[in-house]
């Protein structure tokens, strides 16, 4: 008698989800890779749409969504990735089964679920969106060591007619061998995210107002409008998830260098002396510092953010100096323009606008309209132009991402 049920896979599909692997494992970004991993996983299944919840203490964090349905242009950017929904780690819901019996469930109807079963479907999401969910395939995603790591949920399977129809067994082993080997990639990324929290840490024990909230939301917004850049401009796929997957990163550590100025200035409850922001302006300098050995393309891009953020684009911003020269602060020649690299034109106007609409030690939140007003004026001027326009296209998700990171 068997005990024990095995993964069934064909020779090919089994060299599918090796090479599937392989590229996975070059992605270090959880969101980049949450959505390579989706991505994948639909395409496998057929599965119309699906989402991702990772584990956080006893509750899932919907972390990831897609859905061609509903979003069909729309790669990664949507502002559902920024919904905070959770779910309890119980046998009452499906992802909440899935989570804590560690089982893979396949469900042909969602709206027809036996009443014998612990679980029910919550119809949130499809009331919402008017959306119909019918099959699903949920299964989990567990470390190697079998500690939870979260859910992978797909949702109709849909045939050659576009119809929605049942997964079929053979998928839901399919998907849950390649869902068991890529939380290995997950388990990594998690672990980056994890060194890149303390490094801000250190930035964060002097200066309380260098949030983990303030940084989460630059890296976020930094990203977005990366996307929307890239799709103008025809970047191809393959460089847009390449590039995401560093900017995140390296956005969040714009300001790392802040951890060298004197408290007296960092914590000033006013406004700065002019000798004063003389000082606070070397904060792009020792920011640059830690990257300046790049030793992978996430310090080079660290590099270029921490050292050009404060830069404008009419040529008036700081420190005025490039890889070459000495890493020192020229008030005289400020970069202009296009010479500026695109990350930092872009986490100049995410920084900006996240210490506008924030609380500071030195000054209060200004309105949202006043806000987007000194945006709009300061195209061409702080700003490049079209990073402004692109600010002002995707403003509902740059919203989304402030109300995920509110405090
Ligand atoms: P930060 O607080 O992250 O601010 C980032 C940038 O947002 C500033 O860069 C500036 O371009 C913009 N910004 C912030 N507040 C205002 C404002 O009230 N009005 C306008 N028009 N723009 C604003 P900047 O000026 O290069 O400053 C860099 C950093 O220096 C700031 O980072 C902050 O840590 C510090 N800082 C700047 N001004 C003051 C100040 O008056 N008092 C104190 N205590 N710190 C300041
Ligand atoms: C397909 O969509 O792959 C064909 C339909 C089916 O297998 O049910
Ligand atoms: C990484 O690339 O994994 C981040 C650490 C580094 O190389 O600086
Ligand atoms: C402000 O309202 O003080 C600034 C508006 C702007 O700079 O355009
Ligand atoms: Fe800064
Ligand atoms: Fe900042």
């Amino acid at each position: 008698m068997p005990t024990r049920k095995k993964f069934e896979v064909s020779a090919e599909d089994l060299h599918i989800i090796l090479a599937k692997l392989e590229q996975l494992h070059h992605v270090r970004d959880l969101n980049t890779l949450l959505d390579a991993l989706l991505t994948e996983s639909r395409h496998m299944a057929h599965a119309d749409a699906g989402s991702i919840f990772l584990a956080e203490g006893e509750f899932l964090k919907f972390s990831y969504v897609q859905n061609d349905t509903l979003f069909r242009n729309d790669f990664l950017s949507n502002k559902y990735i920024y919904s905070n929904q959770t779910v309890s780690i119980d046998l009452t819901s499906l992802a909440g089964y899935v989570a804590k019996t560690g089982e893979s469930l396949l469900i042909d109807d969602a709206y027809a679920i036996d009443s014998q079963k612990p679980y029910t479907f919550n119809a949130t999401f499809d009331d919402i969106s008017q959306y119909r969910t019918t099959s699903m395939l949920i299964v989990p995603l567990t470390t190697s060591k079998n500690e939870r790591l979260g859910v992978l949920e797909l949702i109709n399977r849909i045939n050659d007619q576009g119809e929605a129809i049942p997964f079929s067994e053979y998928e839901k082993n399919l998907v849950a061998l390649f869902a068991f080997y890529a939380s290995v990639a997950i388990e990594r990324a998690l672990l980056l995210r994890n060194v890149v929290h303390k490094m801000l840490k250190m930035t964060q024990i002097r200066d309380p107002e260098e949030t983990q909230p303030h940084v989460e939301r630059v890296g976020a917004y930094a990203v977005e409008i990366y996307q929307r850049w890239a799709e103008r401009h025809k970047v191809p796929h393959d460089e847009i998830v390449t590039f995401r997957d560093v900017l995140s990163t390296a956005a969040m550590l714009h300001d790392i260098g802040k951890v060298g100025i004197a408290d007296r200035i960092l914590q000033k409850n006013g406004p700065l002396s002019e000798e004063e922001y003389e000082q606070m302006k070397w904060h792009v300098i020792y920011g640059a510092e830690f990257f300046r050995n790049p030793h992978s393309e996430w310090d080079s891009l660290a590099y270029e953010i921490t050292l050009n953020h404060h830069e404008k684009w009419d040529g008036t911003g700081y420190p005025g100096i490039g890889r070459n020269d000495p890493l020192t602060i020229d008030n005289r020649a400020g970069k202009k323009g296009n010479s500026i690299p695109l990350s930092a034109r872009i986490v100049a106007l995410a920084d900006v606008y996240d210490a506008l609409i924030s609380k500071r030690p030195y000054k209060d939140p200004w309105e949202e309209d006043r806000v987007l007003h000194h945006i709009r004026g300061q195209a061409g001027k702080h700003f490049d132009p079209e990073i402004v326009e692109i600010f002002f296209e995707i403003y509902d998700i740059i919203r989304a991402i402030r109300s995920k990171w509110e405090k």
